[in-house]
């Protein structure tokens, strides 16, 4: 099948969080499942940079008419085909240092209604037949930046060619691309796009509706979220379209990819292990501890968390609970960035116990790898998780989820409860009331585990084979995509 994945991130290219990771791993899983798969991204200066021997496939008139460019190459990878990448050449859009939505001060840009319209709107030109030497049979489109695909394939002049598919799929419901009314002049969609059913939202203009109210199929990243955004607290206002439409809608987990996350291969980490042969993680413990100056303790639990430093990610929860883990002796090490008040606590609680509390604001990959190799345990304590990929990580790496049993989390992570245990199939510790207490009380079970070696060690080991794998999840969307075309 011929598809074309639509998405603002790819990694390793350029990644802001999971979406990138989705978007960079499913296209080689299905071109492993030998099917004819590309991709299109905004040509932001690191995809324009990743991309190799780019050239030009045509020339075209955005809406509001300026002249644009469309680029094609190849994203090199290790282990399999190359993926045939296209690019939007458009500089006085993409040409911005830094995070690809937001400059320095971190504002959204205010031409991001076009920024993102032109994606969804190049998509759906090259469906129907922009580039004369390549056209897919579905379009694939992720998130509210390439939301708008399927609104312009659904209105698009077909020329008599065969009808494109189109799947939407909502990586997180809370970011909506949500702008002035006013703007909708600019998208040259026609007035009928305009509606209740199509992209007014309240009087706004939604790009998330685009993609929920005209796609063929809607897919979200687990199964859990795909039922919780259905319901009036999780639909973030958008339930009861959501339920309108849960005959084409389902939830398909994300997969881990094994070329970048694998605990036995992985360069990133300064020793290698897997289940079995766990010295190198012990080593990984060791080498993370003097790295970030905490005691050199093997026999400490050590609690990573690898995250963006925002609202949906629970972490107050772990600054609120952070005095009991110290006091029961455990450790933390923070990976992450975001809101300012989140950095500034938990780097006053890291200056105020450096031996046993390290924080790292920024955004590091290795980091992040060796991390999840020297863990014991990964907090993931969510509001809400659409999927969620460290808690995979943590779980790929032996280093065992805490988490907020929501969405993707749910999905992902067996609690280790007497029964669960005993039929081997617990690999973390999961909470249910979005509280001080409920995270407590799980990481009074994380610190109760830890001291029994035999019991800890078998919980690790289920959670380290856990499958993961991307090829059943490609297997799954091509299913979606053939109901797309049907
Ligand atoms: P989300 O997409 O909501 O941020 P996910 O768990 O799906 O959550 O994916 C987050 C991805 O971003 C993971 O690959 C994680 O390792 C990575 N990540 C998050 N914060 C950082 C950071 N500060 N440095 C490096 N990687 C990070
Ligand atoms: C979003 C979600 C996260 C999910 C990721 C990849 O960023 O917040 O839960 O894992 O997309 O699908």
């Amino acid at each position: 099948m011929k598809i074309l994945q639509v998405s603002a991130e790819l990694f390793p290219l350029l990644k802001t969080g999971g979406l990138a990771d989705v978007a960079g791993a499913l296209p080689r899983a299905l071109l492993a499942a030998q099917q004819d798969v590309r991709v299109l991204l905004p040509g932001f200066p690191a995809i324009r940079d990743g991309v190799a021997d780019a050239v030009q496939v045509a020339e075209l008139d955005a809406p509001w008419g300026s002249r644009v460019g469309l680029r094609r190459g190849r994203i090199p990878s290790e282990g399999g085909p190359d993926l045939q990448a296209y690019w939007i050449d458009a500089p006085q859009l993409y040409d911005r240092p830094g995070n690809p939505y937001e400059d320095a001060q971190k504002q959204p840009y205010q031409d991001n209604h076009r920024r993102f319209a032109l994606l969804g709107f190049v998509a759906a030109r090259i469906a129907y037949g922009l580039d004369p030497g390549w056209q897919p049979e579905v379009l694939h489109a992720h998130d509210w930046h390439a939301a708008l695909a399927p609104a312009y394939l659904a209105f698009a002049p077909r020329n008599g060619q065969p009808r494109v598919g189109s799947v939407f799929t909502v990586h997180n419901l809370a970011y909506q691309g949500v702008f002035a009314p006013w703007h909708f002049a600019d998208l040259g969609l026609p007035a009928a796009a305009w509606s209740i059913d199509g992209l007014e939202y309240h009087g706004q203009l939604s790009f998330m509706k685009g993609g929920l109210s005209f796609a063929d199929r809607i897919t979200t990243v687990s199964p859990t979220y795909a039922r919780e955004i259905q319901t009036p607290e999780q639909g973030c206002g958008l339930d009861g379209l959501l339920r309108h439409r849960a005959g084409v809608l389902g939830g398909i987990l994300n997969g881990v990819d094994d070329q970048v996350w694998n605990p036995a291969t992985d360069t990133l980490l300064p020793h290698g292990f897997e289940a079995g042969h766990l010295d190198g993680k012990a080593k990984c413990k060791a080498a993370l501890q003097a790295e970030l100056g905490l005691a050199p303790a093997p026999d400490t639990p050590l609690f990573v968390v690898v995250s963006r430093l925002t609202e949906q990610k629970g972490l107050h929860l772990v600054l609120g609970g952070l005095d009991a883990l110290l006091a029961q002796g455990g450790q933390l090490a923070l990976l992450g960035s975001g809101d300012a008040w989140l950095e500034q606590a938990f780097r006053e609680r890291a200056s105020a116990s450096p031996r046993s509390v390290s924080v790292t604001l920024g955004y590091s990959e290795p980091l992040a790898h060796r991390l999840f190799g020297a863990g014991d345990v990964t907090l993931v304590p969510s509001l809400f998780e659409p999927c969620g990929l460290t808690q995979m990580y943590g779980l790929k790496y032996g280093s065992l989820p805490l988490v907020h049993r929501v969405g993707g989390l749910a999905d992902t992570v067996v609690d280790a409860t007497l029964e669960d245990m005993a039929d081997g199939r617990a690999t973390g510790f999961c909470f249910d009331a979005f509280d001080a207490d409920g995270f407590g009380r799980a990481m009074r079970r994380a610190f109760a585990l830890y001291r029994r070696p035999a019991d800890w060690h078998e919980v690790r080991a289920t959670a380290m084979a856990r499958p993961a794998d991307w090829g059943h999840a490609a297997v799954r969307y091509l299913d979606v995509y053939a109901k797309a075309l049907s």
